[in-house]
């Protein structure tokens, strides 16, 4: 069995005391991921067993989860988190921040908790009140089951607690069959073209999805310069949110984020469009679309290793020598491509890594308009220039075909 969460979530530990949830939690998750209310306690008065300090320790608790979840960081919470408040306080933060909140019960009987209980060095809570834990955790599981707050939840037995495997961000771990998306520039009309092309159908929450599973992946430049750029986000952002596509950032994308965040970027090269369209959504709509896509697009990874590493995606390519590397030389060679140096006018000198590439995966990417699809050395670029009136290309993994549609206009010049 394996759970999959999107790279950014919240993560809801449920279970009585002594059913193994801090066990748990520092076996599947980074220490820095676990927000635990035992460690609260310990911050606060150097204790975990003191029960007397619980408005505290849930304000700690609050303000902590606040600060990772602004910041877009993966977050588990490791408490009982038995009774229905308890639950609210935490699902309300994530709402507000819009990430997607998940319970994870783990049902172990009430006497095995009492036996690990008894067993724990330090701090035993007793028979007594796992008792209590247990009768309001077989009221919790049917509230989890039903509570519309919730993005999902997992009810795990025992046994199923010890084989679990739990992946975050990696929709694709056990996915062989993609459909690699080129340079969309806010192409709306040519994305539905392609889907529909790709033989995918509309589900009930105006999702594309393909009847045999296949997963979309975006290879960047999702914005700019195009006639709508938020609807594309705004699908792109869905998707990702439901594990049902991937997703790596484009120069254009990187920039946008930091539009996003506030910063000072230059509205250049169809950001100024972006821009308006977003300002012309309805102000609920536009704070909404601006967190997700802070959620969902800006915490994805520079490149994506698919296939057990037999197909990478990146925006601009990568070189053989940089799989596998994720430092700030690799990302931005992933946004700009092999930039050699610029001219006096500022435009890029590029290099052509493709032509030097020798390595056995096959790398779909985009970044610069092409006026046909063509291999060189197992790797594939994917930008159509649809934005300029050419087309807009997807890779099918494994058969390695290529799907195209044309621009129904040409959107903006070239230059
Ligand atoms: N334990 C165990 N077998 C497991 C899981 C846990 O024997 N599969 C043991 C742990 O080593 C620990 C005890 O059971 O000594 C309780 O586990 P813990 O993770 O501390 O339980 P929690 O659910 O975190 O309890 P609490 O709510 O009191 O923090
Ligand atoms: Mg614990």
């Amino acid at each position: 069995m394996t759970i999959e969460y999107p790279a950014c979530a919240l993560v809801l530990l449920c279970g009585p005391s002594g059913a193994g949830k801090s066990t748990f939690a520092a076996r599947h998750f980074a220490p820095s991921q676990i927000i635990s209310s035992d460690q609260c306690r310990v911050m606060i008065v150097d204790d975990a067993a003191t029960q007397a300090i619980n408005d505290d320790t849930f304000e700690l608790l609050t303000h902590w989860l606040r600060l990772r979840l602004k910041h877009r960081r993966f977050s588990v919470v490791d408490s009982t988190a038995l009774k229905p408040h308890a639950r609210e306080n935490l699902t309300r933060i994530a709402r507000q921040r819009r990430v997607p909140c998940y319970a994870l019960a783990l049902d172990v009987p009430v006497e095995e908790c009492i036996r690990r209980d008894a067993r724990r060095e330090g701090r035993q809570v007793g028979e007594r009140v796992i008792r209590q834990h247990h009768a309001l955790f077989r009221q919790a599981k049917q509230e989890i089951a039903r509570d519309p707050a919730l993005a999902g939840y997992h009810i795990l037995s025992a046994e199923q607690m010890e084989s679990v495997t739990i992946s975050v961000g990696q929709a694709a771990a056990n996915q062989r069959a993609f459909d690699v998306i080129g340079d969309i520039h806010g192409c709306w009309p040519e994305l539905r073209d392609l889907w529909d092309t790709l033989g995918y159908q509309w589900d009930k929450g105006n999702l594309p999805r393909h009847p045999q599973g296949r997963l979309p992946v975006f290879v960047g430049d999702l914005a700019d310069r195009g006639p709508d750029s938020p609807r594309v986000l705004r699908v792109a952002c869905d998707l990702v949110a439901a594990n049902a596509a991937l997703f790596v950032p484009g120069n254009h994308d990187d920039k946008l984020f930091r539009m996003l965040r506030g910063r000072n970027v230059r509205r250049t090269h169809g950001l100024d469009r972006t821009e308006q369209q977003l300002l012309a959504l309805p102000p609920q709509e536009r704070a909404a679309l601006t967190a997700d896509i802070l959620t969902h697009l800006a915490s994805a990874p520079p490149y994506l290793v698919l296939d057990g590493g037999r197909l990478i995606v990146a925006h601009a390519g990568i070189r053989d020598d940089m799989i596998g590397r994720r430092d700030e030389r690799v990302r931005k060679f992933t946004l700009y491509g092999d930039v050699s140096g610029f001219e006096s006018g500022g435009t890029p000198i590029r290099r052509d890594w493709a032509q030097e590439y020798h390595g056995s995966a096959v790398i779909a990417y985009g970044h610069t308009p092409q006026d046909t699809l063509r291999w060189v050395n197992k790797t594939v670029n994917l930008d159509g220039g649809c934005v300029f009136g050419g087309f807009l290309a997807a890779l099918r993994y494994p058969e390695r075909e290529f799907v195209t549609v044309p621009a129904r206009a040409a959107y903006a010049e070239r230059g």
